[in-house]
């Protein structure tokens, strides 16, 4: 038996979807995703996140695989330390979405400055374009990647030996650094 607030949530989710038709969300996900939400990711949603960190959106480029802002790639900007962020889950969703404009880092939302969704500005409203971002998220990726980050990086200290081989799951070469 689906409840009246079940349907409701689907008709919001079914409303949600852009006209463009970005994503389909089907009916069971979009019962599925509200008790999903308020449970702990589990191990493979994680391993997802982190994938979407290392390769698909290349952070660690600017902010190192550990996101301690040691880079990866001497040519790219200097990512912060995201171990230190201050950032909450919805400011963080934020950034990584809308990137920051006059800095290095990127917007991953395909439509970000297209509609005013990002800070209420469009392209024209920024002072210089955005660099281009290694890739785009969907929302699912964005909450997964920071499902990712606030269960393994943001304020978890410092990395060391230990946090290397949890996030790596094993004692691998880069763990060697620390003693
Ligand atoms: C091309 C380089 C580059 C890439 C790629 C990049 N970033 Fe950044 N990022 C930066 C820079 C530079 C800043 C610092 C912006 C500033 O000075 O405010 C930053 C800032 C941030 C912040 C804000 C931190 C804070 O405390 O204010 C977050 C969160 C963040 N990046 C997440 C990510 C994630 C997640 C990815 C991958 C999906 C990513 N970044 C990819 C360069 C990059």
């Amino acid at each position: 038996m689906r409840t009246a607030l079940q349907l409701t949530a689907v008709a919001m989710v079914l409303l949600a979807i852009p006209a463009n038709g970005a994503r389909v969300v089907s009916l069971a996900e979009a019962l599925v995703a509200p008790t999903a939400q308020a449970q702990a990711p589990d191990a493979a949603d994680v391993a997802e996140g982190m994938r979407l960190y290392l390769q698909k959106g290349d952070c660690q480029a600017c902010h190192g695989w550990a996101a301690d802002g040691r880079k990866m790639d001497s040519q790219m900007p200097d990512g912060s330390n995201l171990r230190e962020t201050k950032l909450d889950r919805a400011r963080l969703i934020m950034t990584i979405k809308c990137g920051r404009p006059g800095t290095g880092m990127p917007a991953f939302d395909k439509f970000a400055y297209s509609d005013g969704r990002c800070y209420g500005m469009k392209q024209a409203d920024l002072k210089s374009p955005m660099p281009d971002p290694p890739a785009t998220f969907q929302q699912r990726e964005v909450e997964l990647l920071v499902d990712f980050l606030l269960l393994k990086v943001v304020g978890k200290g410092p990395m060391d030996r230990a946090k290397c081989i949890d996030y790596w799951g094993s004692d691998v070469e880069a763990c060697k650094e620390f003693k």
